[in-house]
């Protein structure tokens, strides 16, 4: 980070790569647009955890606030009661069912997280950053958010003005509060922003912002006094802190903030906050504003995500498809589930899902380039060698194509998934390599080969097959953070960790275009089928 603005040097070293996901609101279950940040994320981590890399990956819930609260009353439950309920039923088991890999679960009603909160605002408190003044203004309860005449639409009468987010009618907030002279760190944001130029991605989310931040900030309401479900104001227990302030501290008070100093100094500031682009300006502008006002250092960066949309419209809990991220894992699984979304949608902007495309890039990257790929080689192995792998005698000119495709696929997706977060281009790069082990195979024709008994027909067999399991090697460290058990089912099927080669999970994205790692003899065997034929689409 350049060393322009005192506050983004003063933190340790942070060797730790540290993601986070937004922290979800519990009112509701979780929907495909939470688990596409959440696996983009899980994705993001495995590959640096596979780069030998100490990661830190960071998910939770936002359990605070009137919209919560209110979800809670029309259950006829308490707040904590509801939280505990969705967390425990909706929330912590999809994750697991999609496979994340989280290091940590951080709920905004733990104690590890308010008596935190309590210190940190006392200490903005105490340094005069905070001060007690009157607002009154439009707030949304969807946004939990006071709204800007120009993010207002008309409503149904003359007087009712609607959120343009939830197209839902705000309400007029009026009210003694606490206000965080956010004002006062315009310029001192421009010039971060402008020493950190990859600090905010992407550069349509940066622009935004600057924008944004170039107009007059105006001081943050951040403490409300007519309901009670929050965190009191440690000097005013009247008042209950502003659901958004709590919310973004849990990226410190996971990290060991106040708690364990050598754990924090390891892992803050955090390498990258995954966001939704709707909340960007949280991200963006409150929370380094806080953290400056903290004397704390700024995260590296913010990245935002585009929507999941339906019929045009960012997928929410009111215009949902009606689909749960199960109802797509029990037709496609979760692996092809945790693929498409990444593969399909840029990430950074907008899309939409469809049965058809889903569908259509299952059977042909999947079951076709792929799955089919590790079958067919497989069985050849089997079929040709009693199923131990022939060591390559006659590499030439064919094969140093492959290892240079190779070479070329890890170098693009490393750079591609590990740095630039372009999920969908280090797949296609990775697919690439699919397809010309695919071809190579074809222009080959192994079964033709097979025909020759001649010692060199047989050491020509051999070199085409190992090139080909040994691509396939190499395939499935690649895929390993993207999808993990059929990673994990493609290299014991190629007998990689019974051959010496050691545990899938222990394979670096810095050795997997080391050619010649799958040792000759490994024990191939044909296993399950990677990419199953789909059942009919499930009635609507
Ligand atoms: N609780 C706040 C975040 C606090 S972070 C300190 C919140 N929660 S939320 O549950 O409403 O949404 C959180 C995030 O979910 C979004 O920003 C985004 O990352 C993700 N998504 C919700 N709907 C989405 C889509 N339709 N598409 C993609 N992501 C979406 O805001």
């Amino acid at each position: 980070m350049a060393a322009t603005a005192d506050h983004s040097t003063t933190g340790a070293s942070a060797p730790a790569y540290y993601v986070s996901t937004p922290i979800y609101y519990v009112n509701d279950r979780p929907h495909l647009g939470h688990a596409y940040t959440t696996v983009a994320g899980d994705v993001l981590t495995r590959w640096h955890r596979q780069r030998g890399e100490k990661v830190w990956y960071l998910t939770g819930t936002d359990e605070h606030g009137q919209k919560i609260m209110r979800t809670a009353e029309a259950n006829g439950v308490s707040p904590q009661e509801w939280c505990d309920k969705l967390v425990e039923e909706a929330w912590k088991p999809l994750w697991e069912h999609l496979e994340i890999a989280n290091d940590d679960f951080i709920r905004t009603t733990q104690q590890r997280h308010t008596d935190r909160v309590q210190e940190f605002v006392q200490d903005l408190y105490d340094k005069g950053e905070i001060y007690k003044g009157g607002y009154s203004g439009p707030y949304c309860v969807g946004c939990e958010e006071f709204k800007l005449p120009a993010e207002l639409l008309d409503g149904a009468t003359a007087d009712e003005k609607l959120c343009s987010v939830h197209k839902k009618p705000v309400e007029w907030l009026e009210e003694e509060n606490y206000f965080f002279r956010l004002s006062a760190y315009g310029p001192k944001l421009l010039e971060f922003y402008a020493a950190n130029p990859d600090f905010i991605q992407p550069a349509t989310a940066r622009n935004e912002v600057l924008r944004f931040v170039e107009q007059d900030l105006k001081d943050l309401s951040i403490s409300r006094s007519t309901f009670n479900w929050g965190v009191p104001l440690p000097w005013d227990e009247k008042h209950v802190l502003y659901v958004w302030v709590d919310a973004l501290q849990n990226y410190i008070t996971a990290a060991g903030y106040g708690s364990d100093p050598e754990r924090f100094a390891e892992l803050w500031p955090a390498s990258v906050h995954l966001v939704g682009k709707d909340i960007l300006r949280f991200h963006a502008v409150i929370w380094p504003a806080m953290l400056m006002a903290a004397g704390l250092p700024l995260p590296k960066r913010v990245v935002a995500n585009g929507w999941l949309m339906v019929g045009g419209e960012k997928m929410s809990k009111s215009n949902l498809t009606g689909i749960a991220p199960t109802d797509l894992t029990s037709h496609f699984g979760v692996d092809a589930y945790r693929y498409y979304f990444l593969r399909a949608i840029p990430f950074g902007t907008d899309g939409s899902f469809s049965w058809e495309d889903f569908t259509a890039r299952y059977t042909s990257e999947l079951a076709n380039d792929f799955g089919n790929l590790a079958s067919r080689v497989a069985a050849m192995v089997g079929k040709y060698f009693d199923g131990v792998l022939p060591a390559s005698a006659s590499d030439g000119e064919a094969e140093q194509a492959v290892k240079d495709g190779l070479a070329k696929a890890v170098e693009t997706a490393d750079r591609k998934i590990g740095e630039e977060l372009d999920f969908a281009g280090g797949l296609a790069a990775i697919f690439e390599f699919v397809k010309q082990v695919n071809g190579y195979i074809t222009e080959q024709e192994p079964w033709k080969v097979a025909k020759d008994d001649s010692e060199e027909g047989r050491a020509r067999l051999a070199t085409i097959l190992y090139t080909a399991a040994e691509s396939l090697r190499a395939t499935a460290v690649l895929l390993n953070p993207v999808m993990p058990s059929t990673a994990e089912k493609l290299w014991t099927s190629l007998g990689a960790e019974a051959a010496g080669l050691g545990a899938l999970s222990a394979q670096t994205v810095a050795t997997v275009a080391d050619w010649g790692r799958l040792p000759a003899g490994a024990t191939v065997t044909k296993g399950e089928i990677l990419f199953p034929r789909l059942e009919e689409k499930p009635a609507a």
